[in-house]
């Protein structure tokens, strides 16, 4: 068993970018700059948030942090999003999900222009995405892409089960290990809520990749001798002992699946990790894409 060390790619990855951006510097370019805006206060969003914008300082690229009460309207968020696409300083932002309830997502998420759209979450982005044109790849499966190519990890011809038809992760990493390409060429299955016999399924996986959000969802005895495990569930299950009063865990069972898994990540420190870096990643392309517009 070989574990898919996120945390150590991510690192890898990050520096590859800082070496870009301190050459930018050297050069007088305009460094990247990603702006994150955040409405209200659910505890993990504002550790995401605030791993992004840390991310960002450390390595040289502009931030800015737009913290919106709970209370604001979703025509002041409109606003915002308006302000963000006309700023020229900005070259991409994200809008930190789940919103409130008295927003409409979806509105939302149309209105960010889809130049600056580094989440990918944009229609146009995502039917780019969907037809191998050069868009923004939502950061999660981007990552799970670049973690199994980075590994060698054979895709080609094997069966992949995704567990969750989520428009951030199923659905796209469906289409992505489906396509042509390293750690592509896959033979995709899509599974959900209403799949009959879900084993049966994850039983004759090659690979699964599992984005339920159900701790120990997964079991040794759903998986098969060999099988790759990518685990994109991060639950917080109430814990007093700890010191932060939860712990983190993931979708599959690791004491019972990983001694059958050929590669495996873990959670914390597989997944995760690897959405900060490819946000990074495509702010970068975003401002690159951005200076060959102004040049054109
Ligand atoms: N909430 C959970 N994951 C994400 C993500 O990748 N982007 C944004 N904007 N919100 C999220």
């Amino acid at each position: 068993m070989k574990i898919l060390d996120g945390k150590k790619v991510s690192n890898d990855i990050k520096n590859e970018i800082a070496e870009v951006v301190s050459q930018m510097k050297e050069n007088g370019e305009k460094v990247p700059h990603l702006a994150a805006v955040l409405v209200g206060n659910d505890g993990a969003s504002l550790t995401y948030v605030g791993s992004k914008v840390r991310s960002c300082k450390r390595i040289g690229f502009e931030s800015t942090l737009i913290h919106l009460p709970s209370e604001t309207t979703e025509a002041a968020l409109l606003k915002e999003v308006e302000a963000l696409n006309n700023n020229d300083a900005i070259d991409g932002y994200i809008v930190q999900l789940p919103l409130p309830k008295h927003i409409d997502e979806e509105k939302v998420l149309m209105a960010v222009h889809p130049d600056k759209d580094v989440d990918g979450f944009h229609p146009t982005n995502f039917g780019k995405m969907a037809l191998d044109m050069e868009s923004f790849i939502p950061a999660t499966p981007y990552g799970i892409m670049e973690l199994l190519r980075r590994y060698d990890v054979d895709t080609q011809g094997k069966h992949t089960v995704v567990i969750g038809r989520s428009h951030i992760v199923g659905r796209p990493i469906s289409i992505l290990m489906s396509q042509k390409g390293k750690a592509a060429n896959s033979t995709v299955t899509l599974t959900h809520s209403r799949t009959k016999d879900l084993e049966v399924f994850t039983k004759d996986a090659d690979i699964i990749v599992s984005a339920l959000g159900v701790p120990d969802f997964l079991k040794g005895d759903m998986v098969k001798e060999g099988v790759v495990i990518i685990d994109v569930g991060i639950t917080r299950v109430p814990d007093d002992t700890k010191e932060k009063g939860y712990y983190i865990t993931g979708d599959v069972d690791f004491a019972q699946v990983s001694p059958k898994a050929s590669y495996i990540t873990p959670v914390p420190g597989g997944v995760g990790p690897m959405t900060i870096a490819m946000l990074l990643k495509n702010t970068l392309l975003a401002r690159e894409r951005h200076n060959n517009r102004k040049n054109a």
